[in-house]
């Protein structure tokens, strides 16, 4: 007979959820909005754990949160935050994440930190629009950073014929290298140095030529590893992504293709809700196959409606206003006068913008005094 195991019950945020015993408190989260949708915004952000790779987390801390109450047999509060992404919860544990101030605050100084040496190229930079470095300074950030000292530059690498490195935007999350690790027969390419010094080298600036090495782009967070065939050509909301399959003998195929007009521009894998990869997909698929014939067409590829991706692709009959949208409206906009009169004879209109520019400069004059 099949046994249940046993399992664990924790407070997230004030929400109960029960899990088995070995999830981490980021996977009770993720557990929390896979359930009801609309708490999508509990789960911590994360910037170096990624599930699909063993190891992954604890590098970045974006994640952490405030563990109040450590399990039901003992009730004392974790004395630091932890990285919720690879702390395993306990039975009877309380956390806090976006109800608790200091770990908001300290969220902030974590972006303000993983900005003191990436650069602010996102104009130019291909990631722009599907980079977790950007989604979390917008979310989690604050406005201003205190960094006056010169950031970090490093010696350009030739990483091969297909990806290419950008070492100033790298985070150093480690994911390409578990990539590299563990699904490709020889990791070539690791950290090197410690500290201010650490940087991604291949060793003895040897290419990443195996059939899989493609995927560290798709792993990579931020824009440090770049489709060398796809650098500069499109802005990610101009193209429209649509979800398709080949005959492949090396991987299950099952892609994203990135159309400009009728032209494949760039082929990735799928990406679940947590912007992680479903399938590893190999080098022939994603470098070499960017052709429609090339591919059997499953339909357009489902995107959060919260994503700049999604920009412009929806038909306007389909798209329901978002209620926080209304609500803004409401309380932050005065309801238009529209029955005012119409003016159109010119010498009305030309006295009454001068009255307007008097009163403008009336109140501006008195701000300046009350300053
Ligand atoms: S290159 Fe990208 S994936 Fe690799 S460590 Fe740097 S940020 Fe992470
Ligand atoms: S996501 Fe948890 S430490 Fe990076």
């Amino acid at each position: 007979m099949e046994t249940k195991p046993d399992l664990l019950k924790i407070t997230f945020d004030g929400i109960e959820v029960e899990v088995e015993a070995g999830t981490t408190i980021m996977q009770a989260a993720r557990r929390i909005a896979e359930a009801d949708a609309s708490q999508g915004h509990l789960v911590p952000p994360a910037m170096c754990y990624y599930k699909p790779l063993e190891g992954s987390g604890g590098k970045c801390r974006a994640c952490l949160v405030k563990v109040a109450q450590g399990s039901a047999k003992d009730t004392r509060p974790m004395p630091k935050l932890v990285p919720s992404c690879i702390t395993m919860v306990q039975d009877g544990m309380v956390v806090e994440n976006v109800t608790n101030p200091a770990v908001l605050e300290e969220r902030k100084a974590i972006v303000e930190f993983l900005l003191l040496n990436h650069p602010l190229d996102c104009p130019i930079c291909d990631q722009a629009g599907e980079c977790h470095l950007q989604d979390f300074a917008y979310e989690h950030g604050s406005s201003n950073q205190r960094y006056e000292e010169e950031r970090r530059t490093f010696e350009k690498h030739d990483i091969g014929p297909y990806i290419q490195l950008h070492m100033t935007r790298c985070i150093l999350c480690y994911r390409c290298v578990y990539t590299a690790d563990q699904i490709t027969e020889k990791r070539v390419h690791g950290v090197l140095g410690r500290g201010d010094a650490a940087e991604i080298s291949t060793y003895i600036e040897k290419s990443i030529d195996n059939d899989f090495s493609g995927n560290v782009i798709d792993v990579c967070p931020v824009g440090a590893l770049t489709d060398k065939t796809y650098r500069f050509k499109n802005r990610v909301w101009f193209s429209k992504p649509v979800d398709a399959h080949r005959d492949c003998d090396k991987c299950s195929s099952h892609v994203t293709l990135w159309y400009r007009g009728e032209e494949v521009i760039r082929v990735t894998a799928r990406k679940n809700e947590w912007g992680e990869v479903e399938e590893w997909i190999c080098n022939t698929c994603r470098f070499e196959k960017k052709k429609t014939s090339d591919w059997i067409i499953e339909g357009p590829t489902k995107v959060l409606r919260s994503s700049v991706v999604s920009a412009n692709k929806y038909r306007a009959d389909t798209v329901k206003k978002p209620d926080f949208a209304l609500r803004l409206a409401n309380s932050q906009y005065k309801p238009i006068d529209d029955s005012r009169p119409f003016i159109t004879d010119e010498e009305t209109v030309r006295q009454l913008s001068i009255e307007n520019n008097r009163k403008a400069n009336e109140r501006s004059a008195f701000e300046n005094t009350e300053n």
